[in-house]
């Protein structure tokens, strides 16, 4: 093939690294390869805030549901953050008129860029051979208050960076078949959906029995199931969507008043 589809052919989540700090001019060529991302308007409607200073790395950790920075040793975060903030002074700065950017359609242009950035740094940092990790509560994340941005900015994405130590397994992907459709939406039978998902299903096998019993007592005899409760059950959605709610209102993004959608 060529260095690029290799490069992305052999992903995986590293989470674990060594204390080799990531070199200054790396961690640029890495930042501006994000930006050269393509981006709504050319508008760049994120910002990119890197965290590489060990205490405030401490404090971000901290503010983790789960502390994943000290865990893993990476020496850098970067928070993508959805920015119409930047913009509308801007704006505001050389015209009369009123700038509405704080609507869906403003939201997810930002949220759009902002991770379409970060998806090029993490390509980027692979390829200089950096390990990379995204962690969804990053979106849970005050920035308002952790680092002091402004309205209209809410949290996008975060990514951790470093040197592996440990390069893991490559994770298994549904066959193409279930994720790419041509021409039309195909909706899949419940038998195409077991059977993509079968692979997933003899991860189970790997569950030492030990763990097997204590999630029999749950009711839990399966992947599905254990995912069920772990990752969609009510208690822990709405305990995950606390903190992007609050950053939503925090942000001064209204996704929702006044919208006719008929
Ligand atoms: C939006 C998003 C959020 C993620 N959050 C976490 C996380 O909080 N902790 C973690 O260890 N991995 C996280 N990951 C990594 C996934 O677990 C990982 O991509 C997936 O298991 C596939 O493994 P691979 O990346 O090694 O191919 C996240 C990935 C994405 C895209």
């Amino acid at each position: 093939m060529n260095p690029v589809i290799n490069s992305l052919m052999d992903h995986r989540s590293v989470r674990k690294y060594t204390d080799r700090p990531i070199e200054p001019d790396i961690l640029d060529t890495i930042l501006a390869a994000g930006t050269r991302a393509a981006t709504g308007g050319n508008l760049q409607l994120y910002t990119l805030l890197v965290v590489d200073d060990p205490e405030t790395l401490e404090k971000l950790d901290q503010a983790l549901e789960v502390p994943f920075i000290s865990r893993s040793g990476c020496s850098v975060a970067v928070l993508a953050l959805a920015d119409q903030f930047r913009v509308r002074r801007w704006l505001t700065m050389h015209s009369e008129r009123e700038v509405i950017n704080h609507r869906p359609y403003s939201f997810f242009l930002a949220v759009s860029d902002a991770l379409i950035a970060l998806q090029n740094i993490v390509i980027a940092a692979e390829s200089l051979g950096l390990g990379t990790c995204y962690l969804g509560g990053g979106l849970e994340l005050d920035v308002h208050e952790l680092f002091g941005a402004p309205e209209l900015v809410f949290p996008a994405g975060m990514v951790c960076l470093g040197y592996p130590e440990v390069t893991p397994k490559l994770s298994q992907r549904l066959p193409l078949e279930a994720v790419v459709h041509r021409n039309r939406y195909h909706k899949p039978t419940d038998d195409d959906i077991n059977a993509w998902y079968a692979e997933r299903d003899r991860v189970w096998d790997t569950v030492p029995d030990s763990r097997k019993a204590e999630l029999a007592e749950q009711g839990l005899s399966g992947i599905a199931q254990a995912l069920s409760v772990q990752k969609f059950s009510s208690e822990r959605v709405e305990q995950r969507s606390r903190g992007m709610l609050r950053n939503l209102k925090k942000s001064g993004f209204d996704l929702v008043t006044g919208m006719d959608t008929a």
